[in-house]
């Protein structure tokens, strides 16, 4: 079957059956431009919870499908790939998290999105890397302690930034800690005029060399809108899909060729195509944790 051919039936089953696609950033190109949205953890969670549709087919990785199953439980949730997880998400559970609140009973737990509905249930807020920064400084300002979690990198940022005192988690995402600083000054000398770009999940190393940082939507919006010609990206090479489509006389150059994620990359057209044509992979999650953890999500989404 042809890629047209398999779009054809992709877009009769969606108006057939009332059915959305959404697709992160980091997914391949036939599945972004199939997509009804594309966007980051945030956008596409809030999409999610608004939508009207029956069905919601989510191509991206198992939390996401999750968090969309959380914010919206009345819908069936569709993750084409079952097997598509986050190796920062497996870096925390709930057995050692709930550890850690049994000794630290006064902590407030943010936790990053890249976590399960398990864990999401033992926490106070959610953040995404498009509000984590705002989220912080609102509660930083209590004088709460707060463990962030999973993610030690955008916490550590967020501390050298504004001076907050977290309680980190050793989590980080294997693609965007793999990145350094050597690697950017080599980046920056091969394109002398190119912008350097990046994620938050990259160490601070990495990020203080960046002329700008953001979620993968920030960073998709930041180079549409600047007057450069070139940027060095430093998160997943999914995310040149779109920069290149908007901005066809823009040049792109991922800071490395490992910035490829497995996970994200699991999910193949056809996966998407067998999942809408069979509605299989749905996402079950019982009524106690979809009612723990929509509370953390519901706060995230009030200061967003
Ligand atoms: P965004 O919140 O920018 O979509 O990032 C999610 C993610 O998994 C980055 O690695
Ligand atoms: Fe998880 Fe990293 Fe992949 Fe994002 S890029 S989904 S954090 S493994």
């Amino acid at each position: 079957m042809t890629k047209e051919e398999m779009y054809e039936d992709i877009r009769k089953w969606k108006k057939e059956k009332n059915a959305v696609i959404l697709a992160h950033y980091y997914q391949t190109g036939d599945i972004q431009d199939i997509a009804d949205y594309v966007g980051d953890s945030l956008a596409l969670s809030q999409i999610a919870a608004k939508t009207d549709a029956k069905i919601i087919v989510f191509c991206g990785v198992h939390f996401m499908a999750e968090t969309a199953k959380i914010l919206s439980p009345d819908k069936k949730v569709l993750l084409p790939n079952i097997k598509a997880g986050c190796v920062m998400a497996d870096m925390i559970d709930e057995i050692r998290l709930q550890k850690y609140k049994d000794e630290h009973p006064d902590i407030l737990v943010m936790v990053y999105v890249n976590s399960t509905a398990k864990v999401k249930a033992l926490a106070d807020v959610c953040v995404t890397s498009s509000n984590a920064l705002n989220i912080i400084d609102h509660y930083a300002k209590t004088g709460k302690k707060i463990l962030y979690c999973p993610d030690q990198n955008l916490a550590k940022y967020a501390m050298k930034l504004n001076g907050y005192n977290l309680e980190l988690w050793p989590g980080f995402c294997r693609i965007h800690h793999n990145l350094d600083k050597g690697m950017v000054l080599r980046a920056k000398e091969k394109h002398p005029n190119a912008e350097f770009i990046a994620h938050p999940e990259c160490r601070l190393e990495v990020l203080e060399l960046a002329d700008y940082v953001g979620s993968t939507k920030a960073l998709v919006n930041y180079v549409s809108k600047s007057d450069k010609k070139e940027f060095i990206i430093g998160t997943e090479e999914g995310v040149i899909h779109g920069m290149e489509k908007a901005n066809p006389d823009k040049k792109f150059y991922p800071l490395s060729k490992t910035l490829i994620c497995g996970q994200m990359k699991m999910t193949k057209l056809v996966d998407l195509y067998n999942c809408l044509k069979d509605e299989t992979n749905e996402i079950i999650l019982s009524d106690e944790i979809i009612t723990k953890a929509r509370v953390c999500l519901d706060r995230m989404l009030e200061l967003s």
